[in-house]
């Protein structure tokens, strides 16, 4: 019979039984890691305000106001990373990034974050220069906010996001009278935080 690694997790079953499960990290389906993607996110960030992405960026410079949008910034087999940007009144729905992890720094604005903490949603506001990673069974909504400063007029918010493996997938969440959550659908997509509208 195969031992289990001593850095395996294990629970615990009864009173005295000890299950070993496998270490989770074996099992992410990429060689990179939150701290990876944070860092990646944060060059991304980086390479926006110098310009490197600025024929991505839309027509004259002028962000939608009515919308979001989003540019990819690099797509390869490990990871893709997205600019976007956030208006008021576009929020994401309650959603995973199923089988991908992610992490996402604020480069301009701010972003209202509302996490499932597994009994209720718990919300957090990321300012400019917040970064977050999202291991996989994260499930938020994210919408843009105001920054502590009143803005006239509203400027969208601006975030660099990365995700490994490259998104493909993403389900949609309701949370119940019970208090529990209820998956409504899974969409096939590779798009960031859902279709950009
Ligand atoms: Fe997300």
């Amino acid at each position: 019979m195969l031992s289990a690694p001593s850095s395996d997790i294990s629970v615990f079953s009864g009173r005295s039984r000890r299950l070993p499960v496998p270490h989770l990290d074996a099992a992410l389906p990429t060689r990179l890691l939150p701290a990876d993607l944070l860092w990646i996110t944060d060059q991304g960030a980086d390479d926006v305000l110098s310009g490197k992405f600025d024929h991505l960026l839309p027509p004259g410079g002028i962000w939608p106001t009515t919308n979001r949008w989003g540019a990819r910034l690099r797509a390869d087999e490990d990871v893709d990373v997205w600019l976007i940007s956030w208006v008021p009144g576009k929020s994401t729905e309650l959603h995973d990034h199923a089988g991908s992890l992610g992490a996402l720094t604020v480069l301009s604005g701010a972003l209202s974050e509302f996490r499932w903490a597994g009994d209720q949603l718990v919300h957090r506001t990321l300012h400019d220069g917040d970064q977050a990673s999202f291991p996989i069974g994260w499930v938020h909504d994210v919408a843009w906010t105001s920054g502590p400063i009143e803005q006239d007029p509203i400027t969208p918010t601006l975030s660099v996001h990365a995700y490994s493996p490259p998104l493909t997938a993403m389900s949609y969440y309701d949370v119940t009278d019970r208090g529990t959550l209820r998956r409504t659908r899974t969409e096939l997509t590779d798009q960031p935080e859902g279709d950009l509208k």
